[in-house]
């Protein structure tokens, strides 16, 4: 099977030819087939991720071509994801690990934890830092790795996320962190923070079921937020200003969910963060403003939890 195929770059521009043709859906970590299919074969070979490229020219055995090929086959076939296939996703330049326990780590955040939270922070100096919705952990740990003079804590409401997290805790041996099971800030009562970072779910039930095939591999706890995206958003920005310290921020995902939020809460300033590619549904915002606007989200939520008590759904 395949004998033209030589070297590892024949390999990569194999595996990235077929990954088109398939239709494949990117961004889960790599966001193009060339970089999907290098990271498959050398994770397949047992070479570094940043493998230099003179070694593209060298031979690979008919073992070694066998194995990246099923890797290849499965990613084609059963639409896994990357990550989950080579069990490891880079995060603000860490090593995860990563499996269907939590998403694959994606987040723009970890542009924001590499610079310091600046210039969000303004100098303000964080003695505690929290992270909702933890996952497999990479915000908090990266958070704790990045500043080892912080206390951070990271939760979620999925057991299985936060068995992964604790093994990522283990991997990345930071020692600042305190991981806890807690429906957003249920198990947080009396708990400041100067800085709460979260990247909930917020798919919108449409979405969620449209999504394509490789999201179905991950949980669905993680990624669906009710019609508009935000049931779990709201809470967050009602319950946020109980936990901040007096100058505190929060620094919130929505992705797609943004215009939503902005109809919805036109007069709640809230500053979009700005990516080399542009925004990318990421708000920072001010305790004093989330308390000043606490009626109207406080409305806007308790609405939502009510009418998801009566229909039993979780929200
Ligand atoms: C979009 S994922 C983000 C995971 C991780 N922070 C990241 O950036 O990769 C959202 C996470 O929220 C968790 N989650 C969902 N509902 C929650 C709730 N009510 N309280 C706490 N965590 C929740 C899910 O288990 C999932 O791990």
């Amino acid at each position: 099977m395949a004998i033209e195929l030589q070297t590892i770059i024949d390999l990569i521009r194999y595996g990235a030819s077929r990954f088109n043709a398939s239709g494949l859906t990117y961004g889960h970590s790599y966001d193009n087939a060339l970089d999907e299919a290098t990271q498959l074969t050398l994770h397949a070979l047992h070479l570094p991720h940043d493998l230099s490229p003179v070694y593209g020219q060298a031979r690979i055995t008919e073992a070694e071509k066998e194995e990246v090929l099923a890797l290849f086959l499965r990613r084609i076939e059963e639409r896994i994801p990357a990550a989950y296939l080579t069990g490891e996703a880079w995060f603000a330049g860490l090593s995860f690990k990563s499996d269907p326990r939590a998403l694959v780590p994606r987040s723009p955040i970890a542009e924001l934890i590499e610079a310091g939270f600046e210039p969000w922070l303004g100098g303000r100096e964080v003695r505690r830092a929290l992270d909702l919705c933890t996952g497999s952990g990479c915000i908090a740990i990266a958070m704790a790795h990045y500043n080892p003079d912080w206390h951070v804590d990271g939760v979620d409401l999925s057991e299985e996320a936060l068995s992964l997290a604790r093994e990522n805790e283990q991997r990345l041996l930071v020692k600042n962190l305190r991981l806890l099971k807690s429906d957003l800030f249920s198990a947080l009562q009396g708990e400041h923070y100067d800085l709460i970072v979260t990247n909930p779910p917020y798919v919108t039930n449409d979405e969620t079921d449209a999504l394509p095939k490789e999201y179905s591999h991950e949980p669905e706890l993680g990624l669906r937020a009710g019609d508009d995206g935000l049931d779990l958003a709201l809470r967050i920005l009602r319950d946020a200003p109980l936990h901040l310290t007096d100058d505190g921020i929060l620094i919130c995902e929505v992705g797609e969910a943004e215009q939503a939020l902005v109809q919805l809460l036109p007069e709640l300033p809230l500053a979009w963060v700005e990516f080399k590619v542009g925004q990318m549904g990421i708000f920072v915002a001010e305790r004093h403003d989330l308390v000043t606007h606490n009626a109207r989200i406080r409305e806007l939520a308790d609405a939502r939890e009510a009418k998801a008590t009566a229909t039993g759904s979780l929200f």
